[in-house]
């Protein structure tokens, strides 16, 4: 696989600026056949931002969605579903911490909506991690980290890999995105986020493609896409900003 560099713009941008950044990105990560690159707008700009992209195709190039609903159609107010995404994104986020917390998803909801996605040819995305930051000391040289300290994500991995079908694994990955570092300039270290990893991949105890996020930025994606546990990068804030988020793109090629 292909270092994957997936930009969640959340509830940002006007139309006019989502069109910009869609374009300007493109152009930028042209000439990086060596990665993947995932642009998930919010959904009412999903069309705008697929004629952008798809007026000279980049070929490295896919959008994502940020959500689907838990059901495939009907009395939902709000929802969107499944079915209107597909054709139009190639994957999709699932259980952001965000959507955990305002909008209290659980582990089922979040099973119900990676078996849509899969069963509609969409990959998920999904995302675990836990809320406390830990030791300084244990940040720097995670060797002392202990599957208590990781409750939460490993649960979420559990929760997930009981769900699936092993058809249905074999096209899940995992964001680990330590919630304390998400939005606060206080990244993970790549040492910590491996070691992480390790453990989420021994908890699914099957081979599974996971992304970092939390706190991305160009000076620091390397320290993170070097690690061998880590297939690639789920970017918040910086995916906002044409050349930063070209710059990480560009670290991953
Ligand atoms: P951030 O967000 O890069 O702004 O920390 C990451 C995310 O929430 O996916």
């Amino acid at each position: 696989m292909r270092p994957l560099i997936v930009g969640n713009w959340k509830m940002n941008t006007t139309l006019t600026e989502a069109a910009i950044l869609a374009s300007g990105v493109k152009e930028g990560i042209v000439s990086f056949p060596g990665v993947e690159v995932v642009l998930c707008p919010p959904f009412p700009w999903l069309t705008a931002v697929a004629d952008a992209v798809h007026r000279r195709p980049a070929p490295n190039l896919s959008l994502g969605a940020q959500n689907i609903s838990w059901q495939i159609e009907g009395a939902y107010t709000g929802e969107v579903s499944v079915k209107m995404l597909q054709g139009l994104v190639g994957y999709v986020i699932i259980g952001h911490s965000e959507r955990r917390h305002y909008f209290h998803e659980t582990d089922d909801e979040i099973v119900k909506k990676v078996k849509l996605a899969l069963a509609h040819g969409i990959r998920p995305i999904v995302c675990v991690g836990e809320l406390k930051k830990p030791a300084a000391a244990i940040l720097a040289d995670p060797t002392e980290l202990t599957a208590s300290q990781l409750r939460k994500p490993l649960a979420e991995v559990e929760a997930l890999v009981d769900g699936l079908t092993s058809a249905e694994r074999r096209q899940l990955i995992v964001a680990y995105e330590p919630v304390w570092a998400i939005g606060t300039a206080e990244a993970a270290t790549g040492y910590y986020a491996n070691a992480v990893a390790e453990m989420l991949q021994e908890e699914a105890g099957f081979e599974l493609p996971i992304l970092y996020g939390g706190s991305v930025k160009a000076g620091n994606a390397r320290e993170f896409l070097h690690q061998s546990n880590i297939s690639g990068l789920l970017v918040g804030g910086a995916s906002l900003k044409i050349s930063e988020f070209v710059k990480i793109c560009q670290a991953a090629a």
